[in-house]
């Protein structure tokens, strides 16, 4: 034996071990690919460019209830008979044609009558060597129980936000009643007035026609209420520009006899600033927050105090700053981070439903993009200290 074919011997030795060792490689990089692909938390699956399937994983199998591969291999969408296999056809057909990728979209897979999955998908255009198109790969992950989920919590917020307008109502029903009382008992007495001096004959016609003017007066001033209650409720659907001084007018008009009634004194400190926003909206957030303070100071008996609502905006930057301050004895610090959750209220059933505080902080959020907080506060007044909570909202202007 020569040398040069021992040499030979030995080199093509060393390229076959060379050999071996790559397509040992190659098999353990194909097993891990194919067991990676098995166990992805998605649904995997690619089709030839027929839009027949290849291959898939498991997960893929359970979402569309097939018990084994064999079931799809070879098959089209239409051997499958989902009912929307013409929209997945069409996308497949697109993505091929275009060799663009269809990414992330939420569709609907029909299994049978009684299972619909709703499904987050994303098809990419398989592409060979030479560029040419051979098929089609997706990922699909089921998303069912995620939309149902988010759909029912739409439907409790909407009825959390319907039970608030009602419990709105009912405040502004009270506030109605406050401010006819009056009214009504004057009217009530003149009019039993007028009707005795008939019955004794002692009427005097110039008192009977100042009586009637002034029942006509109170009666203007009734339903000039309604009105103003009624435009209150009303829905704002557009911004429209307003100065804070008129709002507040606006705002205090409506509960001005329930804070004469409990003898509340409202500190005003207000720059007359315009901004363009929901009016009525804005009442009702500041409406909330002073009835929740009027409520407070029956809690908070403090009898050689006055009651005080210092009502403050002023413009800082591009926003505007309103605090509205009361010296009703602050918010228990354990409490104090729950009370813009719907339902919290440490009123009784009659007394408060818990959805005041919710509903602002989701009119100033969502609807006015500003925020609101709530604050404990010490402070002097008068040369007098007193304890209180601060509201503070931030819109921008
Ligand atoms: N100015 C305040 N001083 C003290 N506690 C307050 C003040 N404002 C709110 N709170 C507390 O926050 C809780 C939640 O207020 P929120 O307005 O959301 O509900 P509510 O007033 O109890 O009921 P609703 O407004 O639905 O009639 C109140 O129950 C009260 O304990
Ligand atoms: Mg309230």
């Amino acid at each position: 034996m020569s040398l040069s074919t021992i040499l030979l011997y030995f080199f093509s030795k060393q390229q076959f071990n060379n050999l071996q060792e790559e397509k040992n490689q190659l098999t353990k990089t194909k097993d891990l690919l194919e067991t990676i692909i098995e166990n992805a938390p998605i649904s995997i699956f690619w089709k030839d460019i027929n839009g027949a399937y290849q291959g898939s994983n498991k997960r893929l199998l359970e979402l569309i209830n097939l018990n084994n591969k064999e079931e799809l291999i070879g098959k089209k969408d239409s051997d499958l008979n989902f009912p929307e296999k013409e929209e997945f056809v069409y996308d497949d057909k697109l993505i091929m044609d275009t060799k663009k990728a269809k990414l992330n979209y939420t569709e609907k897979v029909t299994i049978n009558k009684n299972i619909v999955r709703i499904v987050n998908t994303s098809k990419v255009p398989l592409i060979d060597e030479n560029g040419h198109v051979i098929g089609i790969l997706a990922l699909t992950q089921d998303i069912t129980d995620q939309v149902n989920n988010l759909n029912q919590l739409k439907e409790q917020e909407k009825l959390i936000i319907q039970q608030s307008r009602l419990a709105s109502m009912g405040e502004m029903i009270a506030n109605i009643a406050h401010q006819w009382r009056q009214p009504l008992s004057i009217i009530s007495t003149l009019a039993t007035g007028i009707k005795l001096e008939k019955e004794l004959k002692i009427s005097d016609e110039k008192n009977e026609m100042e009586a009637l003017d002034i029942i006509n007066q109170n009666t203007q001033y009734l339903s000039k209420t309604i009105d103003d209650f009624r435009n209150y409720f009303k829905k704002s659907n557009y911004m429209n520009s307003i100065f804070t001084n008129d709002l507040l007018e606006k705002t205090l008009k409506l509960i001005s006899s329930r804070l004469k009634d409990k003898n509340i004194e409202i500190i005003l400190n207000t720059e007359n600033i315009e901004i363009e926003t929901y009016e009525n909206e804005l009442v009702q957030i500041y409406i909330n927050i002073i009835n929740n303070a009027i409520d407070a100071f029956e809690n908070f008996k403090n009898l050689d105090s006055k009651k005080y609502i210092f009502i403050e905006n002023k413009k800082v930057d591009t926003f505007l700053e309103i605090e509205i301050k009361d010296n009703a004895g602050g918010i228990d610090d354990e409490i104090i981070n729950k009370i813009f959750e719907p339902y919290f209220t440490t009123k009784d059933e009659t007394q408060g439903t818990g959805l005041g505080l919710f509903m602002c902080n989701e009119l100033v959020t969502k609807h006015l993009k500003g925020n609101i907080q709530a604050i404990n506060t010490t402070y002097t007044y008068l040369d007098k200290k007193y304890k209180g909570t601060i509201f503070k909202i931030v819109l921008p202007l």
